[in-house]
């Protein structure tokens, strides 16, 4: 299971790239996360160092405008690919997010967008943006929100239990994604343990401007949350052994550990929406 969304994305990233790209099949991410990460990343991205995880094919790389330098890390190689067609001045590093082999404290900004959701524990996605991120640096995500993760929105139904962390399954048109339900909790705890206090926390509600390219989408996506995104800043005293177990609130249980039992017991499945 481990390689699955690789596998995808390398299978479909001409697929993935047109979608995103559409106001229409893209609608989710260009009128509902877009907005939401580009309002955390305000500010933190002109003359800064910015690297993008899970960067797909590029499209936020080339809006880092007036970037003192801007690197994107993706663990798809043809999904790279495409990014590079369409950021030539940026760097671009074939790598998993959580392992990416990058020097320590040379960002000033780290994105991640819709990526944190793909991992089963948060804890080394978190810590290695804290490792590479420079003290005072900022940290910004977007995954799919927990309460979306067991909801229809489109059908108003939930559909799986809130405090199981399981595994799910969803479709984004061809693809077959797998992806990793955490409870809110779990997000709050494990950026606290990596060493980030939160600064923001948005659920973000579509532009209204965006009703006329799909007012189907628009209406599930103004009912339910679907994503949620954060701004969180790497605390100006950070240990780098505080993303491991027993450290930092080291008597606070791991709350991401039991995501991979709860995923030897079962799945459900969510209608894909992005
Ligand atoms: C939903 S796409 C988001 C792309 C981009 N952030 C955007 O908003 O346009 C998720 C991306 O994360 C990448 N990804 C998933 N798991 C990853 C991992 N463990 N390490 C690096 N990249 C990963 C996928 O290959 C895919 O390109």
């Amino acid at each position: 299971m481990k390689c699955h969304n690789r596998a995808q994305y390398d299978a479909h990233a001409e697929f993935y790239h047109r979608k995103r790209r559409s106001k229409t099949s893209g609608y989710w991410n260009e009128f509902v996360d877009w907005p939401a990460v580009r309002a955390l990343l305000r500010g933190e991205t002109r003359g800064r160092r910015v690297l993008d995880l899970g960067c797909g094919t590029g499209i936020l790389c080339g809006r880092f405008r007036g970037a003192a330098s801007v690197t994107g890390v993706d663990n798809s190689a043809a999904m790279l690919a495409i990014a590079r067609r369409g950021n030539p001045s940026a760097r671009f590093v074939l790598a998993d997010a959580a392992r990416t082999g990058l020097a320590s404290g040379d960002f000033d900004t780290v994105c991640a967008a819709l990526l944190p959701h793909y991992f089963r524990d948060l804890r080394p996605l978190f810590t290695e943006a804290a490792r590479l991120l420079r003290p005072g640096g900022v940290f910004v995500f977007s995954m799919h929100h927990p309460f979306g993760e067991i909801t229809d929105c489109k059908r108003g139904r939930i559909t799986g239990p809130y405090f199981s962390r399981i595994r799910y399954m969803w479709n984004m048109g061809e693809m077959k994604m797998a992806s990793y339900h955490h409870t809110m909790e779990d997000i709050a705890q494990t950026l606290h343990r990596c060493g980030f206090a939160v600064e923001q926390l948005l659920e973000p509600r579509p532009l209204p401007s965006s009703r006329r390219h799909d007012p189907k989408s628009y209406a599930a996506a103004s009912r339910y949350p679907s994503f949620c995104a954060v701004k969180a800043r790497k605390i100006p005293v950070w240990n780098a052994d505080w993303g491991k177990p027993g450290t930092r609130a080291g008597n606070c249980r791991n709350p991401s550990a039991s995501a991979g039992r709860a995923a030897k017991t079962g799945a459900f499945s969510r209608r894909g929406h992005i």
